[in-house]
């Protein structure tokens, strides 16, 4: 029955049990077996086998299948290279001009890693208030992403920890540690299930990123399924954006042309495709001899030798990029491809130029929405939706979005109609139907998630 259970894990979770692991899998059915409300460990195994679980049930089975174990600046080396060499580029490279960042750490456990790389940010970064910075933190554990909502910490997280950390970020509340309010307001918490959940997909947030940490989670997965989440997660990077992975977990895919390893005393770091200027250490940054360099024809061939940084460019108004012939012009797609790309300024350009052709077209509307989102311009994003709304005031997602922004600005009231009238409208379709623009999330999951998102609201 064990074997059986196996399979079925490794199926819905993507967790690899061989024969000399299950022991911990029994182990963990043991533990989840008191929550599920079985005595013993036989009949939860068998209710599990003979049961269609609801994400909730399969997100509480992995809780008890992997270890949460994580603190802060956890592996001080890859934070350390951030500060020195990786993050000053991309910097550098944006200030003045495009002051954005967005970091996910994928598997954040209870918070440690991604408010790591927050406070991490609010020391390198003086003017923070003029930059838009996305820290999207996911886990497949809602009990551990409960905790990391929270931002209450013993001192075990802090057991490799610099000192200045706990005493400057974090306020002492008997023997525990709260973060601080303004850290903890960086990063958004949400739930994905690596295995399973659509990445890269604008709905949840998971493209163009700069930076993808995803640490110790991969040791749980069999090789084909760890590769499958490693081609996943560099399509979420832009292009020069990087991956951060523990070494005993790097996969046969991360080799050229998908990511390039580049390599720093102490740390290997994965790096995406064809480098732009845009993020790309400085010589007088970067050791010469740490980096393993992709070849040019390796990168689509430009030949541009890394390292020449540009000074820094004045503003100027987007333009629509030109189409190759045969194109079709400025397209949804295009801006869609774009946005992937975290060219967001010439996506909303796209989508800008598309919508005059088409103005009853509620779901340009919902795209520009979302770039605007990703721009970090949510008050205009929510003037767009509701727009959207107003076309088609049955559009399930522009709903499930507006609810969304609306909570982030701290307009409950609203915020719980538009989610709720997004939840009526799902329970309408079918459980595994995907409801136009939920790029490939189905009714069932966005329901799910509307209900976490609601018991946040409720907590809060
Ligand atoms: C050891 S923690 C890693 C925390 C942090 N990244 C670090 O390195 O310190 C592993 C986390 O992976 C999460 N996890 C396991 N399977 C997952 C899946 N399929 N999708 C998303 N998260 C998953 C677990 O819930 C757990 O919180």
């Amino acid at each position: 029955m064990l074997a059986q259970l196996s399979g079925f894990v490794e199926t819905c979770l993507g967790l690899h049990f061989p024969p000399e692991r299950l022991g911990d899998l029994e182990r963990g059915v043991g533990s989840a077996a008191g929550e599920f409300g079985f005595s013993t460990i036989d009949s939860c195994i068998e209710w599990l086998l003979a049961t269609a679980l609801s994400r909730r049930q399969i997100e509480t089975l992995a809780s008890h299948l992997t270890v949460g174990e994580t603190y802060f600046f956890r592996d001080r080396r890859v934070f350390d290279i951030l500060e020195t060499q990786v993050l000053p580029a991309i910097i550098e490279s944006r200030r003045g001009r495009d002051q954005h960042l967005r970091i996910w750490s994928a598997a954040c456990s209870s918070g440690e890693e991604p408010y790591s790389l927050a406070i991490l940010l609010t020391r390198m970064i003086p003017d923070l208030k003029d930059w838009i910075i996305s820290i999207l933190a996911t886990d497949i554990s809602p009990l551990s992403l409960k905790k990391a909502d929270e931002g209450i910490y013993g001192e075990w997280s802090f057991r490799d920890t610099p000192r200045w950390v706990k005493e400057g970020c974090f306020k002492q509340r008997a023997d525990k540690f709260e973060i601080n309010p303004r850290i903890k307001r960086m990063v958004t918490f949400s739930c994905l299930n690596l295995a399973e959940d659509p990445y890269p997909a604008i709905i949840n947030a998971t493209n163009a990123m700069d930076i993808i940490f995803c640490r110790n989670v991969l040791i749980y997965f069999s090789r084909d399924r760890a590769d499958a989440v490693i081609r996943n997660l560099s399509r979420c990077l832009v292009d020069g954006g990087w991956l951060v992975v523990s070494p005993v977990e790097v996969p046969g895919t991360v080799a050229p042309p998908l990511l390039h390893p580049v390599r720093f005393p102490g740390a290997v770091l994965y790096r995406k495709g064809a480098m732009t200027e845009d993020v790309i250490p400085r010589p007088a940054t970067l050791p010469a001899m740490a980096v393993a360099r992709p070849k040019p024809a390796a990168l689509g061939g430009s030949g541009k030798a890394p390292g020449t940084a540009r000074p820094v460019r004045p503003k100027k108004k987007p333009q629509v990029p030109v189409t190759a012939a045969g194109d079709g012009g400025p397209s949804p797609q295009q801006a869609r491809r774009l946005a992937d790309q975290g060219r967001l300024a010439e996506a909303l350009a796209v989508c800008e130029a598309v919508i005059p052709a088409d103005k009853l077209n509620p779901a340009l509307y919902y795209l520009q929405a979302t770039i605007l989102q990703e721009m970090g311009r949510t008050g205009e994003a929510v003037v767009v939706l509701q727009r959207a709304l107003y076309i088609d005031q049955e559009f399930a997602i522009a709903h499930f979005a507006l609810g969304h922004l609306l909570q982030g600005q701290g307009r409950h009231r609203e915020a719980g109609k538009h989610l709720a009238k997004a939840c009526s409208l799902l329970q309408g379709l079918g459980h595994d139907e995907v409801p136009p623009e939920a790029e490939g999330m189905s009714a069932g999951r966005l329901i799910e998630l509307i209900q976490a998102m609601q018991g946040l609201e409720g907590r809060g």
